[in-house]
């Protein structure tokens, strides 16, 4: 058996790799029997910005069974997978604006591109297409959107409450069945994943330092400490620092880790955490990754301002001397390294993460004359039908409540 795959034009490539993804999305493949049937999306223009990979073709390909038309560009200037976006467009004919390692201009003229569909459901990861619409007079309003990830949903939410949010949004990313599994165990294993290719670094026995212990970091945290690594959290929420810390983990500021930790990870989603004060007292040779949406996690302005001298050692990592003579290694130009230096998270979690985009783009076609402009949760009964259905495939069953159960449980009489 031959495996010069590597040689096959790009598109055959990303044909196969999606082939490959979808058979390990059983709840989207179900979904995308139905919508062929069904037609539920029947000519609505989506517009979608999102990480170009094998999975979010499988979404795409389920979109349009149902009769959208869509158009796709990247949520990342690297997350794209030139294959997949190269197959989309010439095996599927599906409008695709992406390409890995694209610059800023590109990027935001992508989205501009993805916008001439006039979509009337956006989805998006990330926000940045909810924002560019907001920016100026596109001649068009959606009817509504969907939002994958925690960073989108934190921005639309200050949008909904500053008053100006113009569409209603749905926030796929506050599912149940996504962020307890994508956040969790598609972060966790894909940061780690990202980081290992990389850098070929051995993970056990190094102090790794994960700065934010909410769903992404809890996942990144379990995920290290499984590889050995003595796992450090620094955290600002007390709830979090505790549960953190009876999770087994050594919690403390980021000013003492700093002096001690290895490898870094932020999941914060917040700006500058690791910062002028904490490269300042770094080892010789830590190693700087993150796994927030944007790229301001690692203050690399402030890095470049302190380092003598800067180089690409090595794809994906880039090497900063410091005018005290130590070098700090940043991973994937600071973008999360999870898409960066390796695929994103596995099919098996994008396919419930997908299916509630999925759900919720059929949703608010039905519903979308019942919503104000604000962010609403992805309805329970989807939730609910998503985890049954993806139990379902794993080929596990689960009890139910007898009668007298349920009476017992709706009853305020019966004690003892
Ligand atoms: N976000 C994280 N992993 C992803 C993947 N594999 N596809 C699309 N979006 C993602």
């Amino acid at each position: 058996m031959k495996y010069d795959i590597k040689n096959i034009n790009l598109a055959r490539k990303g044909k196969l790799r999606i082939e490959w993804a979808m058979n390990n999305m059983p709840v989207l493949n179900l979904i995308r029997k139905r919508f062929e049937k069904e037609k539920p999306l029947k000519n609505i223009r989506v517009s979608c910005c999102l990480h170009v990979t094998t999975e979010t073709a499988g979404l795409m390909l389920t979109l349009k069974s149902a009769g959208a038309k869509i158009a796709l560009c990247a949520s990342n200037p690297l997350s794209t997978q030139d294959d997949v976006a190269s197959s989309l467009v010439k095996d599927y004919g599906i409008p695709t604006f992406a390409i890995k390692g694209e610059d800023n201009k590109t990027y935001y003229k992508h989205i501009l591109s993805a916008l001439e569909n006039k979509p009337e459901i956006t989805m998006d990861d990330g926000a940045d297409v909810v924002s560019t619409l907001h920016k100026k007079d596109y001649g068009f309003i959606p009817i509504g959107g969907t939002e994958e990830t925690t960073t989108g949903v934190i921005r639309l939410r200050a949008m909904a409450s500053d008053g100006v949010l113009q569409y209603p949004i749905i926030a796929v990313n506050d599912a149940q069945t996504k962020y307890m599994f994508d956040n969790r165990y598609g972060t966790g294993q894909s940061t780690i994943d990202g980081i290992i290719r990389a850098t070929n670094k051995l993970i056990a026995g190094t102090n790794f330092v994960v700065c934010g212990y909410g769903w992404c970091g809890r996942g990144v945290a379990m995920r290290a400490k499984g590889m050995s690594a003595n796992v450090i959290v620094c955290e600002v929420d007390p709830l979090r620092a505790l549960e953190a810390t009876m999770d087994g983990f050594r919690v403390m500021p980021l000013s003492k880790a700093a002096k001690i930790g290895d490898i870094f990870c932020t999941t914060t989603g917040d700006v500058s955490v690791i910062r002028k004060e904490h490269f300042l007292v770094m080892k010789d040779g830590a190693i700087l990754s993150n796994s927030g949406h944007f790229n301001v996690e690692i203050d690399i302005p402030d890095l470049k301002k302190l380092s003598t001298k800067r180089r690409v050692i090595r794809e994906f990592i880039e090497e900063f001397t410091l005018k005290n003579k130590k070098r700090i290694y940043v991973l994937g130009e600071g973008r999360l390294i999870n898409l960066a230096a390796a695929e994103g998270h596995p099919a098996q979690v994008m396919d419930m993460s997908f299916a509630n985009q999925a759900f919720s783009a059929e949703y608010i076609r039905k519903h979308h004359e019942d919503l104000d402009n604000e962010v609403y949760p992805v309805p329970k009964d989807i939730d609910d039908k998503i985890a049954l259905l993806k139990l379902k495939s794993m080929s596990i069953g689960i009890d139910r409540l007898t009668e007298r159960q349920k009476k017992y449980l709706s009853s305020w009489q019966e004690g003892t």
